[in-house]
């Protein structure tokens, strides 16, 4: 079979992030485009003849089509093997699990996480590392540069590979293994957690609900939690992947997960309802008519990890992103263990986990995970939940509560104001900026203020220095108001506000979030202008 060098010219793109490209399908579709950046990857990540890449996705629309591009193109540029997930599917953790067990060059990831699939929605790539973990700034900054100067790819002529049936044929010199997406995934699962206990859990009547929100983790569910440890068919819900994720928006939160929050807060709810989005990364546990914030959660795992078989000789420390409620760092304290507070996105956990320092990591953005794999990983903080579930034979508010009175609650709220005028956005963080010097001391909210700041960050393992990460007002009693600028949105600015209270009292515990943090939201109000600035009297979301 013929290599075929097709010439081309630089694409004039935005530079893509440690997260990739991500672009709407038309964009994607135009002529070369999507060959264009695959190409500047593959020029871009060294020595890999006769190597493996692995390949798959989330299995929205342009999956299938970009997958066979790929494929043709990995051949022509000299791979030994492609591993491919069968109809292409690979949710993000267990694309990380495949390259890393199968000690792969790399593998390219295809999707846009939470974002909606369609003709006329959104498609993303990005390359994973050896290590199984987003390729690095170094290597994304290579494969931009390298898109503004690529002038040829490479390709073969050939039909295109049958994904729908497990097993190996060759694509010219290269060989291509359609392997089943959720083996090794299911293995590594199985190796971390007590799966006799969460059957017997589940075979006593312990009754949960999981939503696949038709995206990529309903293949992975059916298998995993109705199939090997057997809770009653159904309990995945809309477990079929979608193209279009059946309309919907794949990302599980109390707004979009909308189905199962109706269940779990209504007449019919279960013991345990827990959701993923679209690329199985992220998660959001519930309770019988019980939110479990991100943050708690991470904690409470932290807390309990010595009950999971995984975690049970301990953790080497625990990371959050900045702002992510304070919650780990009380468990990390009690346990003696180390805690890193890192720019928000999960490129910073990486370096941590691969230096061996955290075990658990986290973000208040529905996102948790462990050394396991270099990605967070949705499906395994639910199963890890159910472990805790199984040994406790307590309700998740149990568990949460008497979390809270051992180690104080943390209330905690976001407030997005999406689609705002950019220049306003600058303005907002600028006037919370212009009084760094005279706020500390001050009393806002009954609380004093101790210190304000642009959050920075420099990386214990690599120096490397990250500054403006978020304007932080930081008060004597642990409580914060934090201002950040969404890095991930597509229309105008999206301001996002981070509200925390630590309540040690476990009489004043049991109040509702927002209530708690009223003074709080007010006195962000009042010092930011944000209100008068944007225009805006209410954010577009409240999580
Ligand atoms: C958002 C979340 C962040 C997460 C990122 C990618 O980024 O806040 O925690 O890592 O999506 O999933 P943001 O839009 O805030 O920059
Ligand atoms: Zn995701």
């Amino acid at each position: 079979m013929e290599v075929q060098s097709v010439s081309t010219t630089p694409f004039d793109d935005q530079r893509p992030g440690t997260s990739g490209l991500r672009k709407k399908v038309r964009v994607l579709r135009q002529r070369h485009y999507l060959e264009n950046f695959v190409q500047s990857v593959f020029d871009s990540i060294g020595d890999f003849r006769g190597r493996t890449l692995v390949v798959g996705g989330d299995g929205r629309y342009y999956n299938r089509q970009a997958i066979q591009t790929i494929l043709k193109m990995a051949a022509a540029n000299g791979f030994g093997k492609v591993l491919v997930g069968q109809g292409g599917i690979l949710s993000t953790p267990a694309a990380s699990c495949v390259i890393r067990k199968h000690q792969a060059h790399g593998g390219l990831i295809l999707s846009a996480s939470h974002n909606p699939g369609g003709p006329d929605e959104d498609f993303g790539i990005k390359y994973n590392i050896a290590n199984g973990g987003p390729a690095p700034e170094a290597v994304t900054e290579k494969i931009f540069s390298r898109t503004r100067t690529i002038d040829r790819y490479l390709t073969v002529a050939a039909d295109d590979v049958p994904l729908d049936v497990i097993g190996a044929c060759a694509l010219g010199e290269m060989q291509v293994e359609v392997i089943d997406p959720v083996a090794d995934y299911a293995e590594l699962m199985q190796s971390l957690f007590d799966f006799d206990a969460i059957r017997r859990l589940l075979a006593d009547g312990f009754r949960m609900k999981f939503d696949a929100m038709h995206a990529v983790t309903g293949p992975y569910a059916r298998v995993i939690i109705e199939g090997m440890l057997g809770a009653p068919q159904g309990t995945v819900m809309h477990g079929e992947p979608k193209e279009d994720f059946a309309g919907g928006h794949p990302d599980p939160n109390l707004t979009y997960a909308k189905d199962l929050v109706d269940i779990m807060f209504g007449e019919q709810a279960v013991d345990f309802g827990a959701a993923s989005d679209g690329d199985g990364d992220r998660n959001m546990i519930l309770g019988r008519n019980f939110f479990v914030t991100p943050s708690d959660s991470l904690a409470i795992l932290a807390a309990n990890a010595e009950q999971v078989p995984g975690y049970r000789d301990g953790i080497a420390g625990i990371a959050r992103s900045m702002p992510t409620s304070a919650a780990a760092d009380r468990v990390a304290a009690a346990l003696g263990l180390d805690c890193y507070e890192t720019p928000t996105g999960w490129k910073f956990f990486g370096n941590l986990m691969d230096a061996g320092k955290v075990t658990l990591c986290g973000e208040e953005s529905f996102g948790t995970g462990s050394d396991h794999v270099r990605e967070k990983d949705g499906l395994w903080a639910v199963l890890f939940w159910l472990n805790i579930l199984a040994v406790r034979k307590q309700s998740v508010a149990t568990i949460v509560r008497e979390h809270w009175q051992r180690f104080g609650r943390n209330y905690y709220s976001r407030h997005d104001y999406e689609g705002v005028d950019a220049d306003a956005a600058a303005a907002v963080l600028q006037r919370v900026r212009d009084q760094f010097g005279t706020l500390p001391g001050q009393q806002l909210a009954g609380r004093t203020v101790q210190h304000c700041d642009d959050f920075a960050y420099t990386d214990p393992v690599d120096g490397s220095v990250s500054e403006n990460q978020g304007v932080r007002i930081l008060f004597a009693d642990g409580s914060r108001i934090i201002f950040r600028l969404s890095g991930t949105g597509t229309s105008g600015a999206t301001i996002r506000l981070y509200l925390e209270s630590y309540e040690p009292d476990v009489q004043k515990q049991g109040q509702d979030a927002q209530q708690a943090l009223a003074d709080m939201i007010a006195a962000a109000d009042a010092i930011s202008g944000l209100r008068e600035l944007t225009g805006r009297d209410r954010p577009t979301v409240i999580t």
